[in-house]
C-alpha cells in the first residue's frame, strides 16, 4: 500500500459513502438504464472492464464532443480518460467524422486495398521511421501478429515482457514475477492457453542486468516494450535504458518491438522519434483512427525481407495474422483523415503545456499539503501517485492505493471531470483548455481537503 500516513481511514470510508450517495442521486436516467442493461448484458455492460468505473453503476453516455462528453442525466464532463487514448484527438474530429461519412457511403468492407492504405504507409514512415506498414483493427491485433513474425523470423519460442506491462489482451503479456523472481500468471487473468511461464519471461523495466541475463538464455524471439510504462501509472525509462535494450537485442540476435499505442502522447512521432529508438518492429492502435477502431505495425526493411518468402505462401490465409474486415476502407480513411489533421506538432504544443499545467496544480496541492505523493508527466499526459514515483512496475503495483484511487475518481466524477480508470491519469487533446485544468486543480484541493481537514 503507498505512504498515504496522513489520510485517517475511517474518514475515507465516510467520504466515499456519502460520495457514492451524491453519485446515485446525481443520475437517475444512468441508474435506471443501468438496471435494464443487467437484464441482459453480462454484467451489465458491453465490456467487462466497464464495471470498473467508481460508482455503483456505470454512466451510460450521450454524446462527446471535444474534450468533453454529456451523460443520459444531462451532465456535462470534462474528459481526461479520452477512451484511454482512443480519443486523444477529441471527440467527433469534424475531419474524421467527414471523412467516414464519406467513405461508408462508398463502401467499407471489401477485403481489397483502398488507396487511402498508401498515403497511410507514407505517413506512418514519416512519422516512426520503419520501412513498411500492415494494419490492424486493434493494437491487441497488431502486437498478436508481430510476435508471431518474431517467432517465425528468429525460430525462437519466448517472449520477454516488461514486469506489470499491459500490451492488450496478448497472452504471452499476461505474466508477471513473484516475490522469489518466477514468470507466473498476472492475477485475474483467465483461462490461459499455456503456463505463460512457457512463453514468456519477464523482467523489471529499466534493469538491463537482468534484461541481458534472460536475453542471454538465447530463447528470445522478441523484447515487446513499451517506451515508458503507461499502464501501471507511468514508469519512466531511466537513462541509457533504451540504449541498453537496443544493444542488447541486437547482441543477443532479439526483435525489439516498440508498442507505441499510448505513448504517442509524447509527440508526431511518438516517443521513438523523440527519443531516437530503433525498433525492428513497432506497434500502434487507439488513437490513429480518431475514435473508429484501427492499429497499424510497422516493419524495420530488414524485417520485411525476412518475412517475404513466407508471405509469398499459398497458405498466408492460415498464417495466423490478419482477420476479414482488417484494412477495411473505413478504418484506413479514418486513419488518413486522423494523422492529416491532427497529432500534429501545433497540436503536441498545445497538449503537453496543458499536461505541464495540470502536474504542476497538483504538485502544488501536494506541496502546500506536506504529503508524500508525486507527480509524473509525459507529454501530453499526466499522473498523480500517493507515493514517490516508482522505477518499475512491481513497485508501481505495490504502490496501489484502491481505496484512495476509489475516492478520488468518485469525487472528480461527482463534480464533472473523468479520469482515466484503473489509475489517476489525465490525458490531454487539442480540445482541452486551460480551465479545463483549473477546473481539475480546484477539485483536486478541495478532495485533498475533505481527506485532511
Ligand atoms: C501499450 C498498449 N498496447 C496495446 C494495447 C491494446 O489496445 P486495444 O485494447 O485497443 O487492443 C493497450 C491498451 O490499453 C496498451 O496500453
Amino acid at each position: 500500500m503507498a505512504v498515504t500516513t496522513t489520510i485517517d481511514r475511517e474518514r475515507l470510508a465516510d467520504l466515499h459513502r456519502r460520495e457514492l450517495d451524491t453519485f446515485v442521486e446525481m443520475r437517475p436516467e444512468s441508474s435506471a438504464r443501468a438496471a435494464a442493461a443487467r437484464e441482459v448484458l453480462l454484467g451489465g455492460v458491453p465490456m467487462p472492464w466497464m464495471t470498473r468505473w467508481p460508482g455503483p453503476f456505470p454512466i451510460v453516455f450521450e454524446s462527446a464532443n471535444g474534450a468533453r462528453f454529456v451523460d443520459v442525466d444531462g451532465i456535462e464532463y470534462v474528459d481526461f480518460c479520452l477512451g484511454d487514448t482512443g480519443a486523444m484527438t477529441g471527440h467527433g474530429l469534424p475531419q474524421v467524422t467527414d471523412a467516414i461519412a464519406a467513405r461508408a457511403a462508398r463502401g467499407i468492407t471489401t477485403m481489397l486495398p483502398s488507396d487511402d492504405a498508401t498515403w497511410v504507409g507514407e505517413e506512418l514512415t514519416r512519422r516512426f521511421g520503419l520501412a513498411r506498414w500492415q494494419l490492424a483493427m486493434t493494437a491487441t491485433d497488431a502486437n498478436r501478429f508481430v510476435l508471431r513474425f518474431a517467432r517465425h523470423i528468429t525460430s525462437r519460442p519466448k517472449v520477454l515482457v516488461f514486469d506489470y506491462c499491459y500490451h492488450g489482451t496478448v497472452d504471452e503479456a499476461f505474466a508477471t514475477l513473484d516475490p522469489q523472481g518466477n514468470v507466473v500468471a498476472r492475477a485475474g487473468n483467465l483461462g490461459p492457453a499455456v503456463d505463460p511461464s512457457v512463453t514468456t519471461r519477464v523482467v523489471p523495466f529499466n534493469d538491463l542486468g537482468a534484461l541481458e541475463a534472460a536475453l542471454a538464455h538465447g530463447d528470445v524471439a522478441a523484447v515487446l516494450a513499451e517506451p515508458a510504462l503507461t499502464n501501471i501509472g507511468i514508469v519512466l525509462p531511466e537513462p541509457g535504458f533504451h540504449q541498453g535494450m537496443r544493444e542488447l537485442c541486437t547482441q543477443y540476435g532479439t526483435l525489439l518491438v516498440i508498442d507505441e499505442t499510448h505513448t504517442i502522447c509524447v509527440g508526431p512521432g511518438g516517443a521513438t522519434a523523440a527519443w531516437g529508438l530503433e525498433p525492428d518492429m513497432f506497434v500502434i492502435g487507439k488513437t490513429i483512427g480518431g475514435g473508429v477502431p484501427a492499429a497499424a505495425y510497422g516493419l524495420a526493411a530488414w524485417v520485411a525481407e525476412a518475412l517475404a518468402p513466407a508471405l509469398g505462401s499459398d497458405a498466408i490465409d492460415i498464417s495466423g495474422v490478419g482477420g476479414t474486415l482488417t484494412g477495411n476502407a473505413l478504418a484506413t480513411a479514418a486513419i488518413r483523415a486522423t494523422l492529416s489533421s491532427t497529432l500534429r506538432p501545433e497540436d503536441f504544443a498545445h497538449m503537453v503545456p496543458l499536461a505541464t499545467a495540470w502536474a504542476d496544480g497538483v504538485a502544488s496541492v501536494i506541496e502546500s499539503r506536506a504529503l508524500p505523493w508525486s507527480v509524473q508527466q509525459l507529454g501530453g499526459r499526466a499522473e498523480y501517485w500517493f507515493c514517490p514515483a516508482p522505477r518499475d512496475g512491481a513497485r508501481a503495483a505495490a504502490a496501489a492505493d484502491h481505496d484512495l484511487d476509489a475516492f478520488m475518481h468518485l469525487w472528480a466524477l461527482n463534480r464533472g471531470i473523468l479520469l482515466t480508470p484503473f489509475h489517476n491519469m489525465a490525458l490531454f487533446s487539442p480540445a482541452h483548455g486551460l480551465a479545463d485544468v483549473e477546473l481539475h486543480t480546484e477539485v483536486f484541493a478541495g478532495a485533498v481537503a475533505a481527506l485532511l481537514d
